[in-house]
């Protein structure tokens, strides 16, 4: 550990929780250098929906390798991203009749994020951008202006302008519709809003607790968006790729964004690419305006073309990401209604999932008990109150059911009920093998 204490910058933070030096991966664990296996319930944070080293990822990329693919290209036309594209087209635009144009930005989502913000303001010729509570878009300025954590605006060094930010859906309790209130400020020309160019938001907040917007605010939201000529940014960097059970989170919501943004998972394979795609009719760029010399990513293309071939070629995986969805918040309900006493609750959406502690101090207790009996499982939310459920979407029923039992035991521990498991009953074999 001495190199990492010695050289490393104070700034790191997953290290701190998981004090290991990790050597391997594969599937849904992580081995440190003397063997120990961990169940990996964070999954670079979302970034590896298809778990660590795929084999079928793992084959085409090291294909492409070994014939001297090119790895760098800047922007130039590849056959790796040509096929990607197709395979794009192919597995995820035209079964959903989506008419997208793709942008290629520097491989984070907070560049994406950037790119979605500079594009909707020049085309709208406005500054403005709406943005909600615990929202999360990123850590550079442009995108660390749209998010909310205090935490990480605590350190912009400059100030963070050009967006007004308002209630997310729940944000003021049950059965405000906070939508509302943004119709009402944007219809009145002295609320002190100015008219945005967009409304940037996460349909389940990640890093914000993963708090689930509901399908009918959703719904809502883009008709205040369409009734007052504003964007609608759909930031999917985590929530995308599959993770809520369909590729885009805000399938089942029937909207029709005007600019997504995905990351983490769209390479497949854990390796850094970032795209936005919005409407044909918002390509206004002017060559190179938004630049970056990683743009596009060839080997990321490879490993992205084959895990849209393969896992969304039909709706077998989604369907999959569902019924295990469903499992997780069935299993969650069954926990807090035990222990917490009754303060904590489930929130979430499909494969991403948590259980509200009320207070870091609990949820960190939690995660650190569960590392103790060799998983990892994060928290987030304002004070990290949140423990956030992010397994690989192809973890095996065993595995999911393993996870959280080490979770439910760590509860149960740390909220010291009692140290007996309940029995044993088989939710996979009994309820779970219908498509939800
Ligand atoms: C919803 C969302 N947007 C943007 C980002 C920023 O992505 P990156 O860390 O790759 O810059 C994140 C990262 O967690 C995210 O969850």
């Amino acid at each position: 550990m001495k190199i990492f204490e010695e050289i490393e910058s104070e700034v790191q933070s997953y290290a701190r929780s998981f004090p290991r030096i990790f050597h391997k991966a594969k599937g849904c664990h992580l081995y440190d250098e003397e063997g120990n296996q961990y169940l990996d319930f964070l999954a670079g944070a979302g970034t590896l929906n298809y778990g660590h080293n795929h084999p079928l990822l793992k084959k085409a990329l090291l294909d492409y390798i070994l014939d001297d693919g090119i790895t760098h290209g800047l922007d130039l036309h590849t056959k790796a991203k040509g096929e990607f594209l197709e395979a794009f087209k192919h597995n995820i635009l035209a079964p959903r009749e989506l008419d997208y144009v793709m942008q290629f930005t520097g491989p984070t989502g907070t560049n994406a994020i950037e790119a979605a913000m500079k594009l909707a303001r020049n085309v709208t010729g406005r500054e403005n951008i709406i943005t909600f509570t615990n929202g999360f878009h990123g850590c550079s300025l442009g995108a660390l202006s749209a998010t909310g954590n205090a935490h990480h605006r605590g350190v912009a060094g400059t100030s963070l302008g050009g967006i007004s930010r308002v209630p997310f859906d729940g944000y003021l309790g049950d059965g405000i519709e906070t939508t509302e209130y943004l119709d009402k400020v944007l219809s009145d020309s002295s609320s002190g809003i100015d008219h945005p160019a967009a409304v940037l938001v996460e349909t389940v907040q990640g890093e914000g607790g993963i708090n689930a917007a509901s399908m009918d605010w959703l719904k809502n939201l883009e008709a205040v968006c369409r009734k007052h000529d504003v964007l609608l940014i759909v930031d999917d960097i985590q929530a995308g790729c599959g993770r809520t059970g369909t590729f885009f989170s805000f399938e089942p919501a029937g909207i029709s964004p005007d600019i997504v943004t995905l990351s983490k998972s769209i390479s497949g394979y854990g390796l850094p690419f970032a795209i936005v795609l919005f409407k044909p009719e918002l390509d206004q760029w002017k060559p190179g305006e938004h630049n970056g010399t990683f743009r596009g990513n060839n080997l990321a293309f490879v490993t992205a073309k084959h895990a849209l071939d393969t896992f969304w070629k039909d709706d077998q995986f989604a369907k999959e990401v569902r019924r295990k969805g469903q499992y997780i918040e069935d299993r969650l309900n069954a926990i807090v209604e035990e222990v917490g006493e009754g303060n904590f609750t489930v929130r979430g959406r499909g494969m991403m999932r948590g259980i509200n502690c009320v207070t870091g101090e609990l949820a960190n207790k939690i995660t650190k008990a569960c590392f103790k009996q060799n998983l990892i499982i994060e928290t987030s939310g304002a004070d990290d109150q949140v423990v956030k459920f992010l397994c690989p979407l192809i973890i095996s029923d065993e595995e999911l059911k393993q996870g959280i039992d080490i979770v439910e035991r760590a509860i149960r521990e740390v909220c010291a009920k009692t140290d007996e498991m309940p029995e044993e009953k088989s939710y996979f074999d009994d309820n779970y093998d219908i498509a939800v």
